[in-house]
């Protein structure tokens, strides 16, 4: 049995890959109520701890064989200074402390990509004794998630070298395995009115995913906006008429905004506000041109979104629709965190490696 330690858990996206892959969780720490009642409804109360990662005290940090997690990165580029008395290093000092104290076999972080060249990473190099270091960035679509989400992951080990895990999928697999099939035009637009009780306070839950699947009440602009936005398209498909001001004066620049996903490509990062078009490639791959053209004018619901980032529908969740659209976002992709952990195994085991299983490989091709 492989034990592991999960920090700044949010959801357990990551948590999610570890346990398919076999490993126990014998602590999670998350702040977020929402996000650690998700946490528990998956994996259970008995273990996650609801709170700063500070206010832990060392003699509650169990020993384990693998730490996973990635603090919060602000994303400085300033490794020039190396001011270890910043206070924004704090969250890392503190994932310092938890590897001094449970001297796992290995570690592992997650973070966007720009961390490999933060201050904090460049603290982390200065003050970890002991460990070797994999650092590099991962591309989520190569695991067999249907998302590009590229990812600086750290793996840092006291057992000898570990690289970092080699791509599993020669093949992206698309939207589509993921998005067909679903309801086009989901029933309700609203989560159920349930609560639970976690750790003393109500909270809105226990959803299955099926009742992730909610729509919105797009204003009637909006919905004529959705209409001239073909797959792979955006912002500049639109009509000057119909553009908002700020984008008719700014021509150029990003250009996923409003944008709508492909059936046969993988979507892009799916983000916090996956919910809103504005914010990015959200729309709903489904569009023919024409009057009478076939078309699904909304952005992907929060169940398609969880989808997307390869979490089973077996998952249950935990908040409010803004909260559990932000787990989701913020989330490990559960498909990739999978690929480490197999990846991990036959080091700390000293056993044979093992391909992981992918669902969708199984599933639809
Ligand atoms: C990027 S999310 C983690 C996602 C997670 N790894 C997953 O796969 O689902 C970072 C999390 O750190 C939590 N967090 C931030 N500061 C914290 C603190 N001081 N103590 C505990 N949790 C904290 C946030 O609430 C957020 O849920």
């Amino acid at each position: 049995m492989l034990s592991m330690i999960d920090l700044f858990a949010g959801c357990g996206g990551m948590t999610s890959g570890f346990a398919k892959a076999g490993y126990t969780p014998v602590l999670a720490v998350e702040w977020n109520h929402h996000a650690a009642a998700t946490y528990a409804a998956n994996f259970g109360e008995d273990h996650i701890r609801h709170t700063d990662i500070a206010t832990i005290r060392d003699k509650d940090i169990p020993q384990a064989d693998v730490i996973v997690g990635g603090p919060p990165c602000q994303g400085f580029s300033n490794l020039g200074s190396r001011n270890i008395d910043d206070p924004r290093n704090s969250l890392w000092r503190e994932y310092l402390r938890f590897v001094r104290r449970a001297n796992p076999s290995v570690f592992v972080i997650e973070n966007v990509d720009r961390f490999l060249t933060s201050s904090e990473f460049a603290l982390l190099k200065d003050e970890i004794d002991g460990y070797h270091l994999s650092a590099g960035i991962l591309h989520a679509a190569d695991f067999g998630v249907p998302q590009r989400r590229r990812r600086a992951i750290v793996i840092g080990s006291r057992i000898g070298p570990i690289p970092l895990p080699t791509p599993t999928h020669d093949r992206w697999h698309p939207v589509r395995a993921v998005l067909d099939g679903l309801p086009e035009r989901p029933a309700t637009t609203a989560l159920p009115a349930t609560g639970t009780d976690f750790l003393g306070t109500r909270v809105p839950g226990v959803y299955k995913s099926a009742d992730l699947h909610i729509g919105r009440n797009p204003t009637p602009l909006s919905l004529r906006r959705y209409r001239h936005i073909p797959p792979g398209g955006g912002r500049f498909d639109l009509p000057v008429e119909l553009m908002p001001r700020c984008w008719r004066e700014k021509k150029t620049g990003t250009t996923d905004v409003m944008g709508r996903l492909r059936w046969d490509q993988p979507s892009l990062t799916v983000r916090t506000e996956f919910y809103k078009p504005e914010k990015g490639r959200y729309l709903h791959p489904q569009w023919e041109p024409g009057e009478h053209g076939h078309r699904v004018d909304r952005p992907i619901t929060h169940l398609e979104a969880a989808r997307l980032q390869s979490f089973p529908d077996e998952f249950r969740w935990c908040g409010t629709k803004v909260e559990i659209a932000r787990q989701i976002g913020n989330a490990v992709p559960p498909q990739l965190a999978r690929s480490i952990a197999e990846h991990l195994r036959p080091y700390l085991t000293g056993g044979a490696p093992t391909v992981p299983t992918c669902p969708l490989c199984h599933t639809f091709e």
